[in-house]
């Protein structure tokens, strides 16, 4: 089929308020956050409506033109990379906040709104949504969804999925599922809803999304602690969730490596500590009432110091505080910039198997690579670890030994390939590594099922048959 025949039919149908092929914007849609390279794609679809995004995809189905949906583009795996000849739909002109519940608790938004926006609105109506992560301004919701991102607090209100009462979504073929429905309960057969999210745009396009929104903290509660071990990094977890009465609203660790290369990379940054340690821990905890729950934080924290459980603390005394601690973790959005070769990893272990996992990875990588940074960090209360690697004067094969050798220690201890990020085009060939042929041959069929024609982001999350 000539290309020109589906941009004319496309055109026909849209217009040029919605098609472009204009040279400057189809630059700029080519690649996300991942690293990989991305290649101008034949034409920008840009949707103001669900109704214009069934057309399109009708018609792509009918041209066999393969799609790739685009959200916000901070995406760390590459599944909304454009090849030559794809067409990029974007969701940029669908960000409404449709409404606010305050009543059953949730929000209504077009997908293309961004995470901090919907952050706002929950916040003006004296809720919160709680979904959170650094690329929070940039990210949008249909692409947290599409991914099923995780982030800084999954491990009090679970990831994007557990956020989602209703989901609106087109199917390759244009037709139009799911509902905007409210119902916390919902068991009427397959949930087609829960089979959207975590897709990465290969299924459907998820078009507008009903969020349950959470009573607001009254008080947050924040420190930055040094321990001497990952005995210590368990304890200290296992003892916050059973004695904060609210429990733990984030439980970030940082090891020294990451610690001391962001203090000297980022100038803005200071530690909050003068003392160093083994391990760094930011623990928050969100409570009900404000000075009561410091003052129980704070006896918490002297507790586990006198128990020796943190050999050092700093106790945030203001948001201000809290600010600055968090700034340090969330310096990674700088990563580009300081460390534009990284090879990076977001993988999963038991918690338990954690520390022994990361220090595997550590020396294997330093060994087999002297000279290499090796920076460890990660959402450690979920059992997320992610790994940034550097290797002076590698190149491509030298990444490809990289990551065999750091996904054959994550099978070894039967760990996930991705935690947060998703599959993508970059992980797509170790996803063997986490799941089973029976399993792989169940997600080809869903994705045969779902887009016989394969027009939806090809290439992505399933490994090449
Ligand atoms: P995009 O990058 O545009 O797309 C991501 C994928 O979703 C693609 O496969 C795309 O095809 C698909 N997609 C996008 N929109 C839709 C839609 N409406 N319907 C169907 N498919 C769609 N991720 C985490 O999980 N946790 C973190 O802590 C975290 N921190 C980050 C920090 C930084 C500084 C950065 C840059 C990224 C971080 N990420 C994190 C990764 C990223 O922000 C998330 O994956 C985010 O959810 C992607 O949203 P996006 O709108 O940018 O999606
Ligand atoms: C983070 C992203 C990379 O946690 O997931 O910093
Ligand atoms: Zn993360």
């Amino acid at each position: 089929m000539p290309q020109s025949e589906i941009l004319t039919a496309l055109l026909d149908a849209l217009g040029h308020d919605v098609l472009t092929t204009r040279d400057h914007l189809l630059e700029r849609r080519n690649a996300d956050w991942s690293g990989l390279p991305g290649e101008a794609p034949l034409a920008l679809l840009r949707p103001r409506s669900t109704a214009q995004v069934s057309q399109a995809l009708a018609l792509c189905n009918r041209f066999r033109q393969p799609v790739v949906v685009q959200g916000g583009l901070t995406g760390l795996a590459g599944g909304a990379c454009t090849s030559a000849g794809e067409i990029a739909l974007s969701l940029e002109r669908m960000a409404a906040i449709q409404e606010v519940d305050a009543i059953s608790g949730t929000i209504t938004v077009e997908t293309g709104v961004t995470l901090e926006a919907v952050q706002h609105a929950a916040s003006e109506a004296g809720l919160m949504f709680p979904l959170d992560l650094g690329a929070r301004g940039s990210c949008t919701i249909g692409g947290n969804l599409a991914t099923n991102a995780g982030g800084n607090r999954v491990i009090r209100y679970g990831m994007a999925r557990d956020q989602v009462l209703g989901l609106e979504a087109v199917l390759a073929d244009g037709s139009v599922i799911g509902g905007l429905h409210k119902m916390v309960k919902n068991n009427t057969g397959y949930d087609l809803r829960n089979l959207m999210i975590g897709s990465e745009g290969t299924l459907g396009i998820i078009t507008r999304a009903v969020l349950r929104l959470r009573p607001r903290a009254g008080a947050l509660a924040t420190a930055w602690c040094g321990l001497p071990d990952y005995a210590a990094v368990t304890r200290l977890l296992g003892e916050a969730q059973r004695r904060l009465a609210t429990g733990v609203s984030a439980f970030e660790v940082m090891w020294p490596s990451f610690v001391d290369y962001m203090l000297a990379h980022v100038s803005t940054l200071r530690s909050p500590l003068d003392t160093k340690h083994p391990f760094y821990v930011l623990l928050e905890s969100a409570g009900g009432d404000g000075q009561r729950h410091q003052d129980a934080f704070e006896d918490f924290l002297a507790d586990m110091l006198e128990a020796g459980v943190i050999g050092n603390a700093s106790i945030a005394q203001s948001q201000g505080d809290a600010g600055a601690f968090w700034r340090i973790r969330d310096a990674t959005a700088e990563f580009p910039i300081l460390m534009p070769d990284l090879i990076a990893f977001d993988v999963s272990f038991a918690i338990a198997d954690i520390g022994r996992a990361a220090q595997h990875c550590d020396q294997a990588l330093r060994a087999a690579w002297p000279g290499s940074t090796v920076l460890t960090y990660g959402h450690l209360g979920d059992g997320n670890l992610h790994l940034i690697v550097q290797v002076p004067g590698g190149g491509e094969t030298t990444a490809d030994a990289v990551e065999a050798l750091v996904y054959g220690i994550v099978r070894e201890y039967g760990g996930s390939v991705s935690a947060e990020h998703g599959i993508g085009g970059k992980k797509r060939n170790v996803l063997g590594h986490t799941r089973s042929p029976a399993e792989l041959a169940a997600m080809r069929a869903i994705k045969f099922a779902l887009d016989p024609h394969g027009i939806l982001n090809p290439g992505k999350v399933l490994p090449a048959p």
